[in-house]
């Protein structure tokens, strides 16, 4: 089997930070992967890497067999590359309606009508389990649910792979259950790629863990091998960390 997506010698520095160093990864279809990692490890840069928010340093990005390390933003997600941020980035001025409508107006320009856009909306508004507050102003949303509309905006693009940043960060333990399954039903038909803290919910999720560190990739594994790892241990899993 290809994989999904690739990099080669991934790196971004800031001034003389190196950020992302170096990595090399490949995502297989179907699976969910989780990035764990201590803060500054360079996480949230490598997936803005990925999604183009930002451009590499050195090395490339491949998906489904193509180079897209310069391609802009817009045009990955129309590859099917989809992203939330860590910060929670809903429009709190705009309905839920409208914040997962506008993203798909935005970069989805094939023609689909208004009824399909709609449609497509409140799919994801209902995967979500939204749908009952598709016409309230996302910043009265409680902030699990803009988390969960977040996760809305980037399911309404279709996306082949989906790249979420923290989504847990916030929820309440009842929500999290729930975050659980849709994250399982999602995978169903596309790839998770999924930054989280949360150590109970990467080990229910994930089929394989890619461990950061200092902008470098530390150790890769299930979640068993990644459990038994000293060097994680040290890193990451015996320190305190939010
Ligand atoms: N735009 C930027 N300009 C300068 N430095 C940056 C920028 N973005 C990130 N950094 C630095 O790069 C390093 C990696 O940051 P990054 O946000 O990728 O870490 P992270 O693993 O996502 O951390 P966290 O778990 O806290 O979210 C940090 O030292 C950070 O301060
Ligand atoms: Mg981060």
């Amino acid at each position: 089997m290809m994989p999904l997506l690739t990099t080669k010698g991934l790196s971004r520095n800031f001034g003389g930070l190196r950020a992302v160093d170096g990595v090399d990864f490949a995502l297989m279809p179907g699976e969910i992967r989780a990035i764990i990692g201590p803060n500054g490890a360079g996480k949230t840069t490598f997936v803005s890497l990925l999604s183009g928010r930002i451009r590499p340093s050195a090395g490339m990005v491949v998906f489904d067999g193509a180079d897209i390390t310069t391609m802009p933003a817009y045009r990955r997600v129309r590859l099917g590359v989809a992203y939330t941020f860590q910060i929670t980035s809903v429009f709190a001025n705009l309905t839920a309606f409208d914040n997962v409508a506008l993203p798909v107006q935005r970069t989805l320009t094939d023609g689909r009508s208004k009824g399909q856009v709609r449609n497509g909306v409140m799919a994801a508004l209902e995967r979500t389990g939204l749908a009952d507050r598709a016409g309230t102003l996302a910043g009265q949303l409680s902030y699990g649910h803009q988390r969960l509309l977040e996760v809305a905006m980037g399911l309404a693009l279709k996306p082949r792979l989906l790249i979420l940043d923290e989504p847990t960060q916030g929820l309440a333990d009842s929500e999290i259950d729930n975050f659980i399954t849709l994250v399982r039903e999602i995978a169903k038909d596309a790839t998770v790629l999924l930054i989280e803290h949360n150590m109970p919910v990467v080990m229910q999720l994930a089929d394989r863990i890619t461990v950061f560190n200092f902008g470098k990739i530390l150790a890769e594994g299930t979640p068993e091998q990644i459990r038994a790892n000293g060097q994680v241990q040290d890193a990451y899993l015996g320190a305190t960390h939010d």
